[in-house]
């Protein structure tokens, strides 16, 4: 017969599992995923492998006829949709510029093998010892606690915003401390013996023991391809681009906030303007590995080669001060080789001023940004400084491309009229002030 409870069942599974718990938060994986350092890569296989367990453990928790199951199992438990959310948000290329790396990088076979044979175990439990699962549930359960703490630095590590790439551990959001109480005391009131919980704590250790096992392997066996630049990019030439994932992660994320800086790009290029800002951005960081005056030679060409495609030089120059921001966060001890990126970046800036002074450019621009909304802000962010970069361009290059450009802003569909407006003023005022010089 079956002997009462001596102990708490909640205090009895937390204190024989604490070494447990202490082993698997200092998994490689997870000490990495504190310090911002986990790769893209291996987050995402973290986020397979579980839903791969969670997929087969929650099918097998719904249809157990398991009474101690039932009471301790509910439905907003449910991890798996969270799971699928999140990897589909990294390899969803519409939401960001991640799907990059489900191409760069082999898969990782070892941790995925790792997961099937753990929900082979999940399969033959749910059949002979539903109990176990229900400490399985305990581990999984309070894994959510963890989250508040990694959010913050997976957020920050790639670049990401709201909830995106995050579901899963986010969980229950605001209301976790109040879902896992709830947890502990549906576990109290199903477990009733001591035979019960050694089974419950039997699972609970195996399961803890699978987890570690699988964040073990993490890691060790993603074997980088040779990145190409046509797999950032399918329309980009075949040029040389970064081999390291720090710094593609800095490009990408670079790549982003140019855009936000730059919605003229958007506007005119779409998805097209997007990519290239990534292949371009990474072939820019591999000149951070050339001397100054390399490095300014290639920027200067690209520059005339963009402005000549209707991307004037300071679209490049804004880039570059993203790109060499997001390196010197990513990688800080490598600052003093990517200043030289900042130091390109000064040097567009100066040959513009060379046409266009800065005191006259502040002017004009000023005097455009008054004709702008407030709610037009971020639409029309850093159009005059754009418009400006065009005439100068074209003194400096001789492309012809300031034509074109000018006729694709005064094209109707394209901008307002108080902005073509404006557009024609500061052209009116530019033209006259270079034809004097
Ligand atoms: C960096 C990694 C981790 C951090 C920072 C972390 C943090 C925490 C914290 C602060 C709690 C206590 C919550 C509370 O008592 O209110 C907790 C509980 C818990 N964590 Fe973690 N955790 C991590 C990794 C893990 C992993 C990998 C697992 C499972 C494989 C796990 C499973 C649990 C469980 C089961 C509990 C409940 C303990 C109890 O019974 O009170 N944690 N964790």
């Amino acid at each position: 017969m079956d002997s009462k409870l001596s102990v708490s069942v909640t205090q009895a599974l937390k204190e024989q599992t604490d070494s447990l718990h202490r082993r698997a938060e200092s998994t490689r994986f997870f000490i990495s995923l504190m310090r911002c350092q986990a790769t893209i890569p291996d987050y995402i296989t973290f986020l397979r492998m579980l839903s791969i367990v969670h997929s087969v453990l929650e099918k097998e928790i719904t249809s157990s006829e398991n009474e101690k199951l039932k009471l301790v199992w509910q439905d907003n438990m449910r991890k798996l949709p969270l799971l699928n959310e999140d990897i589909q948000s990294f390899t969803d290329s519409k939401k960001n510029s991640f799907s990059h790396f489900s191409e760069i990088y082999a898969d990782a076979t070892q941790p995925i093998h790792q997961a099937l044979e753990l929900v082979q175990k999940i399969k033959t439990l749910a059949l002979k010892n539903p109990l176990q699962l229900v400490g399985v549930l305990y581990v999984t359960e309070g894994f959510t606690n963890s989250g508040v703490y990694m959010n913050p630095r997976i957020t920050q590590a790639y670049g990401l915003s709201g909830d995106i790439g995050i579901r899963y551990l986010k969980n229950y959001g605001e209301a976790q401390p109040a879902e896992w109480n709830d947890f502990k005391r549906r576990l109290e009131l199903a477990i009733t013996s001591d035979e019960e919980l050694a089974e419950v704590l039997i699972g609970a250790k195996y399961y803890y023991e699978q987890f570690i096992l699988m964040f073990d392997s993490l890691g060790t066996s993603l074997q980088p391809r040779s990145v190409q630049s046509t797999s950032i990019n399918p329309e980009a030439g075949n040029h040389p681009v970064p081999q390291n994932e720090l710094e593609l992660r800095a490009v990408f994320i670079a790549s982003k906030a140019s855009l936000v800086e730059l919605p003229y790009v958007h506007a005119r290029y779409g998805k097209r303007g997007e990519s290239f800002s990534d292949s371009d951005g990474a072939w820019l960081v591999t000149l951070a590995d050339f001397s100054e005056k390399v490095a300014f030679k290639q920027t200067e060409w690209l520059a005339k080669l963009l402005s000549a495609l209707g991307m004037p030089s300071v679209t490049l120059e804004i880039h570059l001060r993203e790109i060499a921001k997001a390196l010197m966060v990513m990688i800080p001890e490598e600052c003093e080789k990517y200043s030289v990126l900042l130091r390109a970046a000064e040097q567009l800036e100066l040959k513009r001023h060379s046409v266009v002074p800065q005191e006259l450019q502040e002017e004009v621009c000023q005097e455009f940004r008054r004709v702008i909304a407030s709610t037009e802000i971020e639409s029309y962010k850093n159009l005059e400084r754009i418009l400006v970069s065009t005439m100068a361009d074209e003194r400096i290059f001789g492309t012809g491309a300031q034509t074109k450009t000018l006729a694709w802003i005064y094209e109707k569909s394209n901008y307002p009229k108080h902005i073509i407006q404006a557009t024609q003023k500061l052209v009116q005022r530019l033209n006259d002030c270079i034809k004097a010089q």
